[in-house]
């Protein structure tokens, strides 16, 4: 079993309940890899039993570690990986990771690995799953923070921009947003015109509002030609490291209504800590749906959250495209902008 790329909570829950149900019901035994597919890689392993895996169900983060390693990226990275599980004598291989690693799950397949991978990831990104564990944490996290930001601007008559994390879906806003009752929900799938945030915020203060909340996804850009942004650096996967948006729209804000605005970046605050009752809930069933798929011989495959059932899809159907913002859900959220 392995986790890669950012942490998230639940991974845990995952594992607890994967190494459980393998152990007692099934008698399997496992082999825990170190950081992703760099310990696969590496051939870095550490002892899985249903006793290291004790306690660790309310515990962020992962006992595993992670890293954002991919092995097709360097020549000699699959190769690694066969021999490790050949040396190691490894029959099938759970995946718990986002588009990333469950990208190269896919491809593993592929060259014969057999592989069952689990989604996760707090951004909600990946398709053919109604909601990934991690994200449920991550917008209760987003909509706390953003109770305690509605006190403060509200004293001192501000405006206040909250970037939260998602990459390149705005599901954390979109929701945070909703749940906190933002003013303005900025999100990568509606490119934004920041004249019309300004004519919103000014709106709602001509209407007697002293204050107002802005809720800008990390990976939200401006619509053409509105606004100047920044590119920032690459990772092993090709992506863009995001971050740091909301600065430019708290300047812009400040220089264009005059009024006093401040940024708050939660950035990986919302990955930190216990997972919610509810992804504890998921990632618990995703384990047991995980390791019964292993037992079956059942390769190929991701668990899956559709409605209130899980069920088990091919990989690809998980990775193929990005799960973006339903436009419904981002227009029930402008009923209350401005
Ligand atoms: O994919 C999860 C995520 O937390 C994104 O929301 C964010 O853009 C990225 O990971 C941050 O990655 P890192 O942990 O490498 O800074």
């Amino acid at each position: 079993m392995l986790t890669g790329g950012g942490d998230c909570p639940g991974l845990n829950a995952v594992i607890r309940a994967a190494v459980r149900k393998g152990e007692e019901v099934y008698g399997h035994a496992f082999t825990g890899f170190r950081a992703g597919w760099r310990g696969v890689i590496e051939c870095q392993t550490t002892e899985l039993t249903t006793n290291h895996t004790r306690g660790i169900l309310p515990r962020g983060g992962t006992i595993l570690g992670t890293s954002r390693t991919n092995p097709y990226k360097s020549d000699d990275g699959v190769a690694r990986v066969l021999d490790t599980l050949r040396r190691e004598r490894i029959d099938a291989l759970i995946a718990i990771g986002g588009e990333d690693t469950l990208g190269v799950a896919n491809k593993l397949c592929g060259d014969g690995v057999a592989v069952v991978g689990v989604p996760k990831t707090i951004d909600n990104d990946l398709s053919a799953t109604d909601f990934t564990f991690g994200f449920n944490t991550a917008v209760q996290i987003a909509t706390d923070a953003i109770d305690r930001l509605h006190t403060t601007a509200e004293s001192h008559d501000r405006v206040m921009v909250v970037e939260v994390m998602g990459r390149h879906a705005g599901w954390i806003a979109t929701y945070a947003g909703m749940a906190g009752g933002a003013d303005v929900i900025l999100i990568p799938e509606e490119p934004f015109d920041i004249a019309e945030v300004c004519e919103r915020i000014e709106h709602r203060h001509r209407r007697g509002a002293g204050f107002s909340i802005v809720v800008v996804a990390e990976g939200a850009t401006p619509a053409e030609g509105t606004m100047a942004t920044q590119a920032g650096e690459l990772d092993e996967f090709g992506h863009v490291r995001l971050g740091g948006i909301s600065n430019q729209i708290q300047e812009e804000i400040e220089r264009r209504t005059g009024f006093e605005t401040r940024v708050t970046i939660l950035g990986h605050v919302l990955r930190g800590g216990t997972p919610t009752a509810f992804d504890r809930v998921i990632a618990t069933r995703f384990g047991i749906e995980a390791i019964d798929a292993v037992n079956e011989k059942d390769f190929g495959k991701m668990v899956a959250l559709r409605g209130t059932d899980i069920v088990r899809v091919p990989i690809e159907e998980g990775v193929k495209e990005l799960k973006t913002v339903d436009p419904k859900l981002y227009d029930a959220a402008t009923v209350f902008f401005g």
